[in-house]
């Protein structure tokens, strides 16, 4: 993770620096800095903390230069303090760095003997010093090349130079970084939302590659420091998906935008006179798949959970889910007649992206579904579904979650009716419910006032528990998920036939147990499940669906009803009081919502 701005321009670059750095935050934000050329001198400024501490700290209008790169980090190596903080200089080159450098010890050890003196604890530093070093014999390009040679690992750098002070080189292996064009200047970034403001023409560097930033030029070379042309594309700008608008932060912004993300994702994917789903460009003929496995982190793991659940409904397929780091590392079987399903938000995810990676070099069958589609995932995959729900910047995924596993239910949905799997009739009429879905999350959303006053037991407890079965077990982890992510306690997502295995031991008087029981074909094992924690004095928040019927249960503490519809359906509506029972909760401890302590929107290390 960790973001990097670079600008080379023929004006005052610093307040640029800053505002970038300001939208980067998401991808770190435990310190921050900037390193500007002037008068032949490099000038640093670093501090522990977010860049408004930056701002504090230092009289930044005065930072002169027109040439510049600054960092926001996420810390792996050295504790986050000003000194840790990038970017990392010596008395000629001055560097920011995205990712991990593997051989760090080994490259201090050669450095040291070569009498370069260190100052941080980071793995970072080698590189300064080995350009350093490679510059005494070579000229920038083949010092460049040599040092990139030298590192094992993954980075995306922005580098300085003191003696050559009209450009910024940039350099790619395994964390993305692109270069943007601007009016007598030029841009270095670590993604495209950070040269937004600046340019909406970009260019993104593959791994291997390296570019010089000149305020007029920008040259590409690839690992084997040869000159190459590369492709300029125009983004799409919708500002105002970036701001917050009246909502206190963006995660309550993207709860509320929930209706719209499910209604744009609809439209994209469902002819709605004829009741049909559209997947164009589908690369591969339906029988040359028997079987899928999804893939993802966090969140998006929650969603390939929930999609095993769908396919496995409405195909006969065979369906398995994997922890990206983990999937990564394992001895896969790897099959030609199975589809590789990489679920993203960002698309730059580190160990999605390696698994991504190792299923393409085994040639296998590789689809993403993420919501940014100009990122490294998007790029690699063979085919691409984008989940069209505009940017998230709330680092805890909300509209997103919604966005990944509407996409999977729909091509659940036409894989199990081009496969004679699901008759014709059933296949219109969940189509037929899936157009009702928008309005029903409206309704779901209404649950503020309720929710608000629950919110309070959950963050007075010493933890709490969110149980489910079938389609409601994968949102009960992600609504355990949000709670820890936002509110630092501790919360337990489980299947609830699971809990007399053992977790049932955790259960003392007045602990507050979320059950997810809607009237499915799971709800009655639910309820019992739930009379099992209520005797051992739970604290129980049944949410379940709106029914005539009664529910047939005592001692609930609180209910909370989303709207009805049909089973497949009701984890979208499960989830929504979810998310705003994490915000809510976090929202009265004070507690910075939209950036979680520890935690970074794109984790782009492994
Ligand atoms: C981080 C974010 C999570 C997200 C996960 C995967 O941990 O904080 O919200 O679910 O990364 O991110 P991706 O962009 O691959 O969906």
């Amino acid at each position: 993770m960790c973001g990097i701005i670079g600008i080379s321009s023929n004006k005052s670059v610093s307040a640029s620096i800053i505002s970038s750095l300001k939208k980067l935050e998401y991808r770190g934000y435990d310190s921050a800095g900037i390193a500007t050329l002037f008068e032949g001198k490099i000038k640093e400024v670093k501090s522990e903390g977010r860049v408004d501490t930056l701002e504090q700290n230092f009289d930044l209008k005065n930072l002169k230069g027109n040439i510049g790169i600054g960092h926001v980090r996420w810390a792996t190596h050295g504790v986050p303090n000003s000194v840790n903080a990038h970017p990392h200089s010596s008395d000629n080159v001055s560097i920011v760095h995205n990712g991990i450098i593997e051989n760090s010890t080994i490259l201090k050890k050669y450095l040291i003997k070569k009498g370069h003196v260190f100052k941080s604890q980071t793995d970072t530093e080698v590189i300064v010093h080995l350009i350093t070093e490679n510059l005494k014999t070579n000229e920038l390009e083949e010092a460049i090349t040599q040092t990139l040679k030298q590192l094992h690992g993954s980075f995306a750098l922005g580098i300085v130079f003191k003696d050559i002070p009209d450009l910024i080189v940039g350099a790619r292996r395994g964390s993305p970084l692109a270069v943007g064009y601007g009016p007598n200047e030029n841009y270095l970034g670590s993604d495209s939302y950070a040269l937004k403001s600046m340019t909406n023409k970009i260019t993104y560097l593959e791994d291997g590659e390296f570019c010089i930033i000149k305020k007029d030029q920008v040259l590409f070379f690839n690992e084997d420091g040869t000159k190459i042309n590369k492709k300029i594309l125009e983004l799409s700008s919708d500002d105002a998906s970036y701001e917050k608008g009246d909502f206190k932060h963006f995660m309550a912004k993207e709860i509320e935008e929930q209706p719209n993300t499910v209604k744009t994702g609809i439209k994209e994917y469902v002819d709605k006179p004829n009741s049909e789903i559209n997947i164009y460009n589908f690369p591969w003929k339906i029988d040359e798949i028997n079987s899928i496995t999804l893939i993802g982190c966090g969140t998006a793991y929650h969603s390939c959970l929930m999609a095993k659940y769908w396919f496995e409904e409405l195909t006969q397929l065979d369906v398995s889910i994997d922890i990206a780091s983990e999937f990564r590392y394992r001895k896969n079987r790897f099959k030609k007649d199975k589809l590789y399903i990489f679920v993203s938000q960002s698309g730059e995810t580190a160990d999605t992206y390696a698994a991504l990676d190792l299923c393409k070099k085994n040639n296998m069958k590789t689809c993403a579904v993420v919501n940014v589609i100009e990122s490294s995932i998007a790029r690699d995959a063979n085919f691409v579904l984008p989940i069209h729900c505009g940017p998230e910047i709330g680092v805890a995924s909300t509209k997103a979650f919604l966005g990944q596993i509407l996409i999977l239910y729909i091509l659940a949905l036409k894989l199990g009716y081009l496969r004679n799997e699901i008759n014709k009739e059933i296949y219109k009429e969940k189509i037929k419910d899936l157009q009702n879905l928008p309005g029903l999350i409206e309704k779901s959303l209404l649950v503020d006032n309720d929710i608000q006053a629950i919110s309070s037991t959950f963050n007075e407890a010493k933890g709490s528990m969110f149980l489910g079965r079938g389609f409601s077990y994968p949102i009960a982890l992600e609504g355990a998920l949000k709670l820890k992510e936002l509110s630092y306690v501790h919360a337990e997502g489980y299947p609830a036939g699971e809990m007399k295995h053992g977790p049932l031991a955790l259960i003392e008087d007045g602990m507050p147990v979320v059950v997810l029981a809607p009237r499915d074909s799971y709800y009655k094992k639910t309820i019992s499940n739930m009379q099992e924690v209520i005797a051992r004095g739970a604290k129980v928040l049944l949410i379940t669906n709106k029914s005539k019927d009664e529910i047939v249960s005592e001692n609930i503490w609180e209910t909370i009803e989303v709207e009805n519809t049909n089973d497949d359906l009701l984890p979208f509506l499960l989830t929504i009081p979810l998310q705003k029972l994490a915000y809510y909760s976090a929202l009265k401890k004070g507690y910075d919502i939209d950036k979680p302590r520890n935690l970074a929107k794109s984790v782009t290390v492994e």
